[in-house]
């Protein structure tokens, strides 16, 4: 049993090569009581400012697992900073443990940050799909182990929390202004895994209370017609889905209508 959350199909994309019918976790949270059964038990889900989303968090936190084999991969897309032993140190902190924590390095999807068009030309560098292979490995085997983080991801860590405590907050709400260039498809509403976009006189309005900051409507907005309110991005004319991922997928694992 595999269980997957993603705004861009990165990690939908490493829960389908481990299994044919990976469950969507903005779908299971739906659900009042979540009681799972089963030999192994694995969660996929993207990094978010070094910490797994807290949409997973509440997922973990409001489920419960009875399974010989409890596992965590992460996706991310330049600097882990040291998020499984962090991640294993969280679970045991609400009485939990996980058998295997490990990390993925995919396409960087953080917009605010990459230049997506940037990201795709450095994707085979990372060697996504060895690395895939390595993890089924492992876990086909029932290997027990947790990713210790290199010093320099655990500087880069502390550097970006000392920043984030000096700075704020790295983004602001309203995240998002919608263009003119809106063709009033619905698909942002779609696609947003915590139901924070409505449909109103043919554009969509945001109720950002329960934002997870996924990113997934910004991504998967066909004219690009959503641009980022406050700052100012590497490149607003490229977005990103995971190549092997299609739109419909990601509408099917978020869609909260
Ligand atoms: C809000 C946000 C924060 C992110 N923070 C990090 C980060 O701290 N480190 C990192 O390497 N990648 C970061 N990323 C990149 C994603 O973790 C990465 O692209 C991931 O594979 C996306 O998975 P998905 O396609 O399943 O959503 C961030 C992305 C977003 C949208
Ligand atoms: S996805 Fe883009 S074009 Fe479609 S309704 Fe949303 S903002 Fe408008
Ligand atoms: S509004 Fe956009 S960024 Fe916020 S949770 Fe929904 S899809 Fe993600």
């Amino acid at each position: 049993m595999l269980f997957y959350f993603t705004a861009t199909g990165n990690s939908l994309y490493v829960a389908k090569q481990l299994e044919n019918d990976p469950i969507s976790i903005p779908q299971e949270l739906r659900k009042a009581n979540r009681h799972y059964i089963s030999d192994s038990i694995g969660i996929v889900c993207p990094l978010f400012e070094f910490e797994i989303p807290n949409l997973v968090k509440d997922f973990i936190q409001g489920s419960s697992f009875e399974t010989d084999y409890f596992y965590l991969l992460i996706t991310y897309g330049c600097h882990h900073g040291g998020v499984a032993q962090r991640t294993q140190a969280w679970l045991e902190s609400i009485g939990r443990k996980a058998d295997y924590v490990n990390t993925i390095i995919m396409h960087d999807n953080a917009l605010i940050v990459f230049d997506m068009d940037q990201q795709r030309s450095i994707e085979a560098e990372k060697q996504v799909d060895a690395h895939i292979a390595a993890i089924k490995a492992d876990i086909s085997v029932r290997k027990s182990y947790v990713q210790e983080a290199a010093a320099e991801e655990i500087d880069f860590y502390q550097h970006f929390t000392e920043w984030i405590r000096q700075t704020g907050p790295m983004y602001s709400f309203p995240l998002y202004q919608v263009m003119d260039s809106c063709i009033g498809c619905g698909t942002c509403v779609r696609v947003c895994p915590k139901g924070c976009i409505r449909m109103d006189s043919g554009k969509p309005v945001y109720d950002y209370q329960h934002c997870a900051n996924c990113m997934a409507c910004i991504q998967a907005c066909p004219t690009k017609a959503i641009q980022f309110a406050t700052v100012k991005e590497p490149n607003p004319q490229a977005r990103y889905r995971n190549p092997h991922i299609k739109l419909d997928e990601i509408i099917r694992a978020n869609e909260q209508a």
